[in-house]
């Protein structure tokens, strides 16, 4: 199988950060014969610079060919009052939709080494290791009506409309179910169907796929709010977590602060399978954005992106073994007491980017 990796680095510290998964890619196409094949491409500010679009057609064609897609970060100062069509964002978007990457994939991981650093008590981060399965193209963010109307006495009134259809939640499931496979086999599905139209279908739709296709794996059902309290009272309980693309994106935030710095968090997005071989369309990014305020200075934590890249090995190539002397190689280095800025303690070594990927890749 071929194996088509797109870079689009971006802007700010995307390319440094990038620049340590080129490291390990090098090796392992010299080392262990991976087999490879890198192309290039611009996204964001400097797609802008180059070009007056946040990521060219040919540049977009790449990503529709590549077999996975490795993005760094986009934006900055320098390109906050270009116009709206056009700013760095705009490039991550179209990705996702010509991709149709409907399925936005956030680990939660709580390395030992970095579990006093946690926000809460260490017995409840410890080991931490859960998935969060966002639903990313569908619900409120895109329903329509979708306005303002003035009511012509003073008053406005602002629109958003939450709409699932029956395929929407049928294949976001299916990807939770498959992964929790992989895992620890269990799933906890959070909506609202004490309130919402579209939580009561949620809830029947992954009830029903369950029962015809998946009824090996452990199902839960959560409303979202009683979920959010669960997630910071106690993680561990659960194992994959698949919602809606609101409930997602804040309930993917909390998780995220579960385990620590913003440089440490990975994401994969998932389209359909093809149905001729199989394979999906991804895209791997970190969490974490151009960090401007620290761009330049070599002080980025790589390990989001690295990490980034350990889940493409993982869900693009079924590299698993790979992907797990990886992941690993991360947390060795940490209980090694190596650290970046970002999650620097007290007795252990400060180092910078570069440092960083070299001390990963040794390992
Ligand atoms: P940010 O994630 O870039 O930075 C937030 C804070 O975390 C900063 O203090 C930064 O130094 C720190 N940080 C982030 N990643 C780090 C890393 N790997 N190592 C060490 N420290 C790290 O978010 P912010 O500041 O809100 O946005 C900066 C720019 O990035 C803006 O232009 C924003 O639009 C863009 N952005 C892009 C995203 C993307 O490309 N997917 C996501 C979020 C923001
Ligand atoms: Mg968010």
């Amino acid at each position: 199988a071929s194996k088509k990796l797109l870079l689009l680095p971006g802007d700010g510290i995307g390319p440094e950060a990038m620049a340590e998964v080129r490291k390990i890619i090098a090796y392992m196409n010299a080392e262990l014969k991976s087999g490879f094949e890198l192309e290039e491409g611009l996204v964001g500010g400097c797609a802008y610079d180059a070009h007056g679009k946040a990521i060219s057609d040919a540049d977009m064609a790449k990503a529709m060919a590549a077999d996975a897609v490795l993005f760094g970060a986009v934006g900055g100062p320098k390109w906050d009052s270009v116009p709206y069509d056009v700013r760095p964002e705009a490039g991550l978007l179209r990705l996702r939709k010509d991709m149709e990457l409907f399925a936005n994939l956030r680990p939660a991981i709580c390395y030992p080494a970095l579990a006093d650093s946690s926000s809460l008590k260490k017995d409840v981060v410890e080991g931490l290791d859960i998935l969060i399965v966002r639903e990313l193209t569908g619900g409120v963010y895109f329903g329509e009506p979708k306005e303002i109307v003035d009511l012509g006495n003073g008053q406005k009134r602002g629109i958003d409309t939450q709409v699932y259809d029956t395929y929407e939640i049928e294949r976001i499931s299916g990807v939770a179910f498959e992964l929790a496979r992989t895992r620890r086999n269990k799933v906890t599905s959070m909506e609202k169907r004490n309130v919402m139209k579209s939580g009561v279908l949620w809830n029947e739709v992954v009830t029903a796929n369950h029962k015809a296709r998946y009824s090996d794996v452990q199902l839960e059902h959560m409303l979202a709010d009683a979920g959010g309290m669960q997630l910071v009272r106690w993680p561990k309980q659960f194992d994959v977590i698949v919602t809606d693309n609101l409930f997602g994106d804040m309930l993917s935030d909390i998780a995220a602060m579960l385990t620590g710095s913003l440089g440490m968090l990975p994401s994969a997005s998932l389209g359909a399978p093809d149905g001729k071989t199989g394979s999906r369309k991804a895209l791997y990014e970190p969490v974490h954005g151009s960090a401007p305020d620290i761009a330049g200075t070599g002080a980025a934590n790589p390990i989001a992106m690295i990490a980034s890249f350990a889940m493409c090995l993982r869900y693009s190539f079924n590299m698993v073994e790979e992907a797990d002397r990886l992941e690993a190689a991360i947390a060795g280095v940490l209980g090694d007491g190596i650290r970046t800025g970002d999650i620097m303690s007290e007795g252990s070594t400060k180092v910078g980017t570069t440092q960083m990927g070299d001390a990963i890749l040794a390992k």
